[in-house]
């Protein structure tokens, strides 16, 4: 056995979508760093272009490019300029995301219907076009994209961000059912909460200064927050050869929370038999 590119990402061009911020700007990094050619693709152009330039430090090829990916147009074009700039599409990784608070019985349509264009429709959009040019070009390509733990579980003024993620993560499996055939993976990772600079700044707002301690009162057995780099790592296995037999899964990287009952679990017992 000799030493080799594990991950099969050296020299393959992955488009990273909402690239310039959070768990899309850790991602871009370690796919560079993995050797990658990595299109940065962004609402914000600013972002995308340093994202891009600090990917390129790294010694590999990267694009930034700029577009909504929540209008039909501007989603083909991101993926059309990230297959012309890089020469084809090896990989996606779709993080693009973003929830609005409201209880149900006071939420207007138009709310619903932003959560829904911010986190779910983009994925057919961006995933389609990228899988017609992997089809067309013969790659068995990758796709990675971001769900949450809020696709899983319900919360009181989260139900149109919870049930757009929970479209995503069924998204995701009905994608990789119907381009299997084409050699096609599809998989997600629904990150619990994540302390991304925009998520950070949320609470910062809020007053809340010991983030760590809200988790840890709620009984997170890892007793903290995870990191943008701790979600970029389970999407740049999903998209590697490491991942080659994995598709149609919805990753959850929550800190043990799901691994442990909802009501807390048995107690030690405390009286003795004898
Ligand atoms: N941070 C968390 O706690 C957490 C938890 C669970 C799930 N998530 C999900 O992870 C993903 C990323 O979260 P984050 O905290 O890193 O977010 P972020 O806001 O830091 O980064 C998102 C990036 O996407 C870009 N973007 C937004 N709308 C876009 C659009 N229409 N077209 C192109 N680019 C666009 C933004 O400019 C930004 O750079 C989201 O899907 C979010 O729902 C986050």
């Amino acid at each position: 056995m000799t030493r080799d590119d594990v991950f099969g990402l050296t020299g393959k061009a992955v488009l990273v979508v909402g690239g310039g911020s959070g768990i899309g700007h850790a991602t871009a990094l370690l796919l560079g760093r993995v050797g990658a050619n990595v299109a940065v693709a962004d609402i914000d152009a600013d972002r995308a272009e340093q994202v891009s330039q600090q990917v390129a430090a790294l010694g590999v090829s990267a694009v930034p490019i700029t577009g909504d990916v929540t209008d039909p147009a501007d989603a083909q074009a991101v993926v059309d300029a990230a297959h012309n700039r890089l020469g084809g599409l090896h990989a996606l990784i779709n993080i693009v995301g973003m929830a609005s608070w409201s209880d149900l019985l006071s939420m207007d349509l138009a709310m619903w219907d932003a959560d829904l264009r911010n986190n779910l429709t983009h994925h057919l959009l961006v995933g389609r076009a990228a899988a017609r040019h992997m089809i067309a070009d013969g790659v068995a390509g990758r796709i990675a994209l971001v769900t949450s733990i809020s696709g899983i579980f319900g919360a009181p003024n989260h139900a149109a961000y919870g049930a757009a993620k929970a479209g995503a993560t069924a998204l995701a499996k009905s994608m990789a059912n119907e381009w299997a055939p084409h050699g096609i993976r599809v998989n997600s990772v629904a990150p619990d909460i994540i302390a991304t600079p925009r998520v950070v700044a949320g609470f910062v707002e809020r007053g809340v200064s010991d983030m760590n301690a809200i988790v840890q009162a709620d009984g997170v057995p890892m007793g903290r927050w995870g990191t943008p780099d701790e979600i970029a790592g389970p999407l740049v296995f999903l998209v590697s050869d490491l991942a080659g037999f994995v598709t149609g899964q919805n990753l959850v990287v929550d800190g043990g929370t799901q691994s442990r009952f909802p009501h807390g679990g048995p107690k030690p017992f405390t009286e003795t038999t004898e």
